[in-house]
């Protein structure tokens, strides 16, 4: 029956129960939360949140109060996959240390393979591609630093590709997307999203705001505490390390920003010193680092986002994170594909038992 041949308030009904319709998704790798922020921003439900860190839980408690648990480490999910209930979308950001660049040179530098190879962390993907592989949802979304694509000589980036379309046979579209459309900062990561059956969703093809976007002064706390404005001694001494680079010809990742500016991108590193984005407070004037509260905003968190850590923890989780209305963009022009994807009979497809690991072929291969 269409909904033409029903009486008007029968039609209000149906269209009301086609307005609450919602699909579920689950996070892994959740941090703070803002890939699910974006995925319930189109109406989604999250079922399943797996984070370890015991203070990006304690945040993401603070915020989405769920009738459940956060699960901790995803592996042991990754081996018995049928714990972790059905879904029609999986998030993952998963671990980005192994494949970017400080990671990687601070791992080359001690010696240590990274990537794939990266025993604990690299490996991470496999247990997400498992999960995919278990579950078959109708689509995911992978979030990732721009230079996964180049790690290795692109060899990583191949190897995921073809597990993702090839083993597992989705519809996969990847693409570096920068943030300083929504938000005052340089981003770029890299996003894949795969659709189980085919689509016409190609995150290449969706058109990204052209308008100007917002500068440093918006987002700028007043009344700053003391306490974030650099030591003398500190400030001396990062000039100092800057100039010695500069002389040296390199960069150092030293930069003072004013209301004007777009800043570089904030990492998990930031608590360390600040250095990548300071706040200039004028001229011959010492700067400071960003509040917690201003790297929130910095990452497009509303000011609702509770921040119940230290200021250690929350520069971590923050540099950590994804850019909230870049992952919303993303969502919303998703939505349509996943609603009727979702909407459609699910068709008997068996799930695939086991993907190709070649972190244990290589570990089996040398005993
Ligand atoms: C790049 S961050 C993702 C951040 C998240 N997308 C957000 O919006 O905040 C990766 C997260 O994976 C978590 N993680 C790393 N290994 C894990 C594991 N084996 N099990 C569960 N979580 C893990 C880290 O603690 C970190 O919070």
């Amino acid at each position: 029956m269409t909904d033409c041949a029903l009486p008007a308030n029968s039609r209000i009904v149906v269209s009301m129960l086609r307005a609450e319709k919602s699909f579920t998704f689950i996070d892994l790798f959740a941090g703070i939360g803002g890939l699910r922020r974006g995925f319930e921003s189109i109406g989604g439900r999250c079922v399943f949140t797996s984070e370890w860190d015991r203070f990006s839980r304690e945040t993401y408690e603070a915020n989405f109060h769920d009738n459940r648990e956060v699960e901790g480490d995803i592996r042991p999910f990754a081996e018995t996959p049928e714990l972790i209930p059905e879904h029609d979308v999986l998030l993952a950001g998963f671990p980005c240390q192994p494949f970017s660049i400080a990671g990687v040179s601070k791992k080359n530098a001690l010696g240590r393979p990274h990537g794939f190879l990266c025993d604990t962390q690299g490996t991470l993907f496999f247990d997400t591609a498992q999960i995919i592989a278990h579950h078959r949802p109708t689509a995911f979304l992978l979030e990732n630093v721009k230079n996964l694509e180049s790690h290795d000589g692109g060899k990583t980036f191949a190897t995921i590709m073809h597990v993702l379309t090839q083993e597992l046979g989705y519809h996969v579209s990847t693409r570096v997307i920068s943030s300083e459309h929504w938000v005052p900062q340089r981003r770029k990561r890299i996003f894949i999203v795969g659709f189980r059956d085919k689509s016409s969703f190609d995150i290449n093809k969706l058109k990204l705001p052209e308008d100007e976007g917002p500068t440093l002064g918006s987002i700028l706390e007043h009344d700053v505490d003391s306490k974030y404005t650099l030591t003398p001694h500190l400030w001396k001494y990062l000039q100092d390390y800057a100039a010695k680079h500069a002389r040296a010809g390199n960069g150092f990742g030293c930069s003072v920003f004013g209301p004007d500016d777009v800043t570089r991108t904030l990492s998990a590193r930031y608590y360390k010193d600040g250095s990548e984005i300071l706040v200039s407070q004028g001229e011959g004037k010492i700067p400071r680092r960003l509040t917690p509260r201003e790297c929130a905003r910095l990452m497009g968190y509303p000011d609702s986002h509770k921040i119940p850590v230290s200021d250690t923890q929350a520069y971590r989780q923050f540099g950590n994170s994804v850019v909230v209305p870049a992952v919303k963009f993303i969502a919303r022009n998703m939505k349509r594909h996943i609603y009727a994807a979702v909407d459609a009979e699910r068709p008997e497809a068996a799930p695939i038992r086991k993907v190709t690991r070649p972190d244990r072929q290589a570990a089996e291969a040398h005993g």
